[in-house]
């Protein structure tokens, strides 16, 4: 399992029987990325290997609470190795698409293995993301697979937005903030549903709770990629800048800054002027408004979770939409 202290922390308030249950749920990640050849499973294994804060996993199992019995905690463990498959599948694509050189600390698969071989390493993730999800032996299986299906199909029109929009400085805030549901909040959505489905519980209603952490989490990985630095996210700083993606820190400097708001980001052509750039987008105080605003979105995360909630998962979930934000500090 991560040892990202945020992960440790979180799976303690979720209750003694989560740590057990996460490490079932590491034990299939990893069998789902060795059965395929030698050749995937270096590739998909080094990226699910490499770890990340197993964040949407984690949800799914704080959102589920005690399973009631042991087909309900063989459906919470797939469906909690499902949605963090589908993360990693898209990372590994994400990668490709954002010329991405560092993940998670390490080259990433198209950096080691070229483009090819990181189409197919994610294409193997996502589809073994839908084969946990039908073995599993609780629950409306058509309705699992359309959660998750819902949530790739908008991650597939969010990264399509965001290269429509690359090299677009004056993008308006409503199309980033689209842009961040589409590809981060609607797979946060969907692993609270799917914990919420798999413990017989289909209506409980975190699905706003959900979207809403997801926005704030993009809001601030956004941030961190400004701020940096790579020792502490394990990706490089300015790597959206230098692949024309413009997000909300940008969007927000240029209002303050003229000569941010005169540059063109195609002229950002190494990591030495990217950096600069990250510079002088946090010296106008971006960042700190770009925190608020997650922090905003986490208030209003926490005002959407149900009053019927139970003590404990109520607490353990209201301790993932602080840690959301806490990654800035
Ligand atoms: C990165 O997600 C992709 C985004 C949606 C911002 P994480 O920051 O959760 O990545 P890992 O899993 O911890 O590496
Ligand atoms: C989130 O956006 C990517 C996905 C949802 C796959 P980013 O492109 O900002 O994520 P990182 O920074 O590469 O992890
Ligand atoms: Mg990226
Ligand atoms: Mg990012």
């Amino acid at each position: 399992m991560s040892g990202a202290p945020e992960t440790v922390e979180l799976v303690r308030a979720g209750g003694p029987h989560v740590a057990g249950l996460m490490a079932r749920v590491e034990e299939r990640l990893r069998e789902d990325a060795a059965g395929h050849g030698p050749v995937l499973a270096d590739h998909a294994g080094d990226t699910i290997a490499a770890g990340g804060k197993r964040l949407r996993p984690l949800l799914v199992l704080l959102a589920a609470g005690e399973p009631r019995d042991h087909d309900a905690a063989e459906t919470v463990v797939r469906s909690a190795a499902a949605v963090e498959l589908v993360h990693s599948a898209t990372l590994v694509h994400d990668d490709v698409l954002d010329a991405a050189s560092l993940r998670r600390g390490r080259p990433t698969v198209v950096a080691r293995g070229g483009r090819g071989m990181a189409t197919a390493a994610g294409d193997l993730l996502f589809a073994q993301a839908f084969a946990e999800l039908t073995g599993a032996p609780a629950g409306d299986r058509a309705e699992a697979v359309r959660i998750l299906s819902d949530a790739c199909s908008a991650l597939a029109r969010g990264e399509l937005l965001q290269r429509a929009d690359a090299w677009d400085a004056g993008i308006a805030l409503e199309r980033y903030l689209l842009r961040c549901e589409l590809k981060t909040a609607r797979l946060f959505e969907a692993a609270c549903a799917l914990g919420t489905q798999a413990a017989g519980e289909p209506d409980l209603g975190l699905d706003r709770f959900g979207r809403r952490i997801g926005l704030a989490f993009q809001l601030l990985d956004d941030v961190l990629d400004v701020s940096g630095p790579a020792s502490r996210t394990g990706k490089h700083r300015g790597t959206d800048l230098l692949d024309g993606t413009v997000t909300l820190p940008f969007i927000t400097a240029r209002e303050r800054d003229p000569w941010l708001a005169a540059l063109d980001p195609r002229s950002i052509a190494t990591p030495e002027a990217a950096e600069d750039v990250c510079e002088r987008i946090a010296a106008t105080g971006a960042l700190d408004d770009a925190r608020t605003m997650a922090l905003a979105l986490v208030d209003e995360a926490r005002a959407e979770l149900p009053e019927r909630l139970d003590a404990r998962r109520r607490e353990a979930l209201e301790l993932v939409a602080g840690g959301v934000v806490a990654r800035y500090a």
